[in-house]
C-alpha cells in the first residue's frame, strides 16, 4: 500500500521545479495527479516526464476569467479532489524607490489573489479527509533587502493557512503551509534579475544556510507529500520549513 493510493491531486504551477517534482512524488506514492500552468507547451513537456496518472489543464492563476472556470474544467477531469498543493508562484525583486503598480500587482495578483480564489474555485471538490498545501517561503521571516512585495506575498500565505485551516477544520480539511528556503529550480531565471544579480545573491545567501547549499526541488516535494498524506494527520494550520537550517538555526 503506497501513502497516496486512491487519491486524486491538484498542483498548481506543476510544469516546473517543485511543483514537477511533487507530482512525481506523488505519482510513485499511488496518486492520480492534475498539474496546471499557463503554457501547453511547458505542459506537455512535464507530461513527457511523469511516469503515471497524469494530466494537464492550462490555468493562469493571474487571470480572474481562468479562475472562474477553475471548478468546471476540473470536474470534466475529476469528481473530486483529496489532495490540492496551491504551488503556482512568482518572485520580482528591487528597492522600494523602482517597485511600482505593476511589480506589485503582479506578485500579489499570481502569489495571492490567485492562491485565495484556486482554493474557493476547488473547495466544493475537496474530499472529507483531505488535505490543502499552500507553497509559501521561509522569506517572510528574514527581511531579505529588495524582497519587499514577495516576502509579503508569501507572509499572507502563511496567515491564509492558518485561518483557512481553522475554517476548513469543521469540514475535515486540513491546511497547511509549506516553507521552502532556496531550491534549484527555475524560479530565479524566471525573475527580473540577471544571471549575475542572481549568482550574486546566491552567494550572499550560501553563508547564512547552516547546510551551506541550496535545496533540491525533490527535498521540498517529499515534505509536501507527508503533508498530503495521512501521515501528517495531526498537522494542521501550521508551517513546515524545509530550508537547511536557514531559519532555525
Ligand atoms: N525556488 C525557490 O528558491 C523557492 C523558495 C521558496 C518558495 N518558492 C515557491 O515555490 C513555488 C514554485 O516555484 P519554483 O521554485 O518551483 O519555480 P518554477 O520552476 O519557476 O515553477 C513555477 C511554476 O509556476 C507556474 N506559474 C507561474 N506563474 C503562473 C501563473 N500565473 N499561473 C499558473 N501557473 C504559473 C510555472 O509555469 P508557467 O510559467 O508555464 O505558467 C511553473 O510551473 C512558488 O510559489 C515560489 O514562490 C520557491
Amino acid at each position: 500500500m503506497k501513502r497516496l493510493d486512491n487519491k486524486v491531486a491538484l498542483i498548481t504551477g506543476g510544469s516546473s521545479g517543485i511543483g514537477l517534482a511533487t507530482a512525481q512524488d506523488f505519482i510513485r506514492e499511488g496518486a492520480q495527479v492534475i498539474i496546471t500552468g499557463r503554457s501547453q507547451q511547458a505542459l506537455q513537456a512535464a507530461l513527457a516526464s511523469l511516469e503515471g496518472q497524469a494530466r494537464t489543464l492550462v490555468s493562469d492563476s493571474a487571470n480572474r476569467e481562468h479562475l472562474n472556470a477553475l471548478g468546471q474544467k476540473v470536474r470534466a477531469l475529476t469528481p473530486s479532489l483529496d489532495i490540492l498543493f496551491v504551488n503556482a508562484g512568482i518572485g520580482r525583486f528591487a528597492p522600494i524607490e523602482q517597485v511600482d503598480e505593476a511589480h506589485f500587482d503582479e506578485q500579489f495578483s499570481v502569489n495571492v489573489k490567485g492562491l485565495f480564489f484556486t482554493v474557493q474555485q476547488l473547495l466544493p471538490l475537496m474530499n472529507p479527509g483531505g488535505s490543502i498545501i499552500l507553497n509559501a517561503s521561509v522569506v517572510h521571516e528574514m527581511g531579505i533587502p529588495n524582497a519587499s512585495v514577495y516576502s509579503a506575498t508569501k507572509a499572507a500565505v502563511v496567515s491564509l493557512a492558518r485561518t483557512l485551516a481553522a475554517e476548513l477544520l469543521p469540514r475535515k480539511i486540513r491546511v497547511n503551509a509549506i516553507s521552502p528556503g532556496l531550491t534549484h529550480t527555475n524560479f530565479f531565471t524566471n525573475t527580473n534579475l540577471t544571471e549575475a544579480q542572481v549568482e550574486g545573491f546566491a552567494a550572499q545567501m550560501l553563508p547564512k544556510i547552516p547546510m551551506q547549499r541550496l535545496g533540491n526541488s525533490s527535498e521540498i516535494a517529499k515534505a509536501v507529500t507527508f503533508l498530503a498524506s495521512d501521515e501528517s494527520s495531526y498537522l494542521v494550520g501550521g508551517e513546515l520549513k524545509v530550508d537547511g537550517g536557514m531559519t532555525n538555526m
